[in-house]
């Protein structure tokens, strides 16, 4: 546990005071999206696709279409980029949910993050590729199926995607190694694999941004995990492999009541990182937020209270980096977190990990998250 000092409570304490005058001018109903944008910032989410009615988090549902509308500046599919939904076999694409994201987001104006191009991690790839026969030149064959992905992918949408997570997880958050797969380990290991993968994005989409996204978080036991993520952003500098930004994926955990207290005390190893990250000279996003509301009990007054202070401890200490250009959310609503399947209560209450609440309403999160890019400093 890391020791904080008078000083740090101080430059705290000041901050929440700066970010607090500066919320006095946010107008009541200015969108999130319009907030952000008057400090050089993008506020966004996560959207998925799916017919109208199967709900989802999908535009095809009017209410979930207005909200983001409303709100975003930017949006990424939730999976349909991803190889299980995109490759249902080693010859064939479908293209059509994750095309269908991309053009709601051009007919509404709004821009697109690519999520994600290699997901390294057996777990999120296809049962065919776990089990793909390489045959006589397993190298080759693992390169051409990688950079056929990629080149695919990415010349299919051309600039009107501006930023990909070329890689999503490559490292193990319980002793900071990097994972194997099958492309992997045909291909030699999992650093020429990803240095493949960010080369072959960079040939084929010149002008986007290329990001390593994960989920090394500010909480109590993720040291490991940040320790190798600093150790893959350091070999990819070494090597010269054109990576442009750290993507934060920022699933919080909240730690109980007396937020204050956790915020103080997590702030300084979470600085400690960023400032490494950046001092090697890569951007940051914050890529997937929403918070969990652990250690808490069920009543929803405490729970989004505790949800929305501890969201906004976390937003102001890492919105004070002005290399943050990009904040968005992994849905904007309750009734379509993962986080209820990925995650549920023990006690069973629903969770509430997002800014809207299951009728759409705003919460005490979308108020925090409001007031954290308000007092953000201009970038
Ligand atoms: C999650 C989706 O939200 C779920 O619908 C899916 O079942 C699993 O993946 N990190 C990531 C995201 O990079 O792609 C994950 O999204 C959440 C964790």
């Amino acid at each position: 546990m890391i020791e904080v000092t008078r000083r740090d409570a101080l430059v705290g304490a000041a901050a929440m005071l700066l970010v607090d005058q500066a919320v006095g001018a946010v107008p009541p109903n200015a969108s999130l999206q319009g907030i952000a944008a008057q400090k050089g910032l993008r506020f966004g989410s996560a959207v998925a696709w799916s017919q109208l009615g199967v709900g989802g988090g999908s535009p095809a549902e009017p209410a979930y279409a207005r909200l983001v509308e409303a709100q975003c500046g930017i949006i990424v599919p939730e999976n349909e980029m991803k190889w299980q939904w995109l490759r249902p076999t080693p010859t064939t694409f479908a293209f059509d949910r994750c095309d269908a994201i991309v053009a709601w987001a051009a007919r509404h104006g709004l821009a697109v993050r690519g999520h994600n191009l290699l997901w390294h991690q057996p777990k999120w790839l296809p049962g065919w590729l776990n089990d793909y026969d390489f045959g006589a030149r397993p190298q080759a064959e693992a390169e051409r199926l990688l950079t056929t992905h990629i080149r695919t992918v990415v010349n299919r949408y051309g600039t009107r995607i501006g930023s990909y997570d070329v890689v999503n997880e490559a490292v193990r958050p319980e002793d900071g190694v990097l994972y194997t797969t099958s492309l992997s380990r045909a291909i030699g290991g999992a650093e020429p694999a990803l240095d493949l993968a960010f080369r072959t994005a960079r040939e084929s989409a010149p002008q986007a941004q290329l990001v390593y996204n994960d989920y090394m978080s500010w909480e109590p036991g993720n040291g490991a995990h940040r320790a190798g993520v600093l150790k893959l952003l350091e070999g990819f500098k070494r090597r010269g492999v054109p990576v442009d930004a750290l993507g934060i994926q920022s699933h919080l955990i909240t730690q109980g009541t007396g937020v204050g207290g956790h915020v103080l005390r997590l702030q300084g190893e979470w600085r400690h990182f960023l400032d490494a990250v950046v001092a090697m000279g890569y951007r940051l996003l914050v890529t997937e937020l929403d918070t969990r509301d652990n250690n808490l009990p069920a009543d929803i007054t405490i729970r989004d209270r505790a949800v929305a202070d501890y969201t906004r401890g976390y937003l102001d200490v890492t919105l004070s980096y002005r290399e943050v250009r990009n904040v968005l959310a992994w849905g904007l609503c309750d009734r379509y977190s993962w986080i209820e399947g990925f995650e549920p209560r023990p006690d069973g209450a629903r969770r509430r990990p997002t800014l809207y609440d299951s009728r759409f309403h705003a919460k005490p999160m979308r108020e925090a998250v409001a007031a954290a890019l308000a007092g953000a400093s201009e970038r």
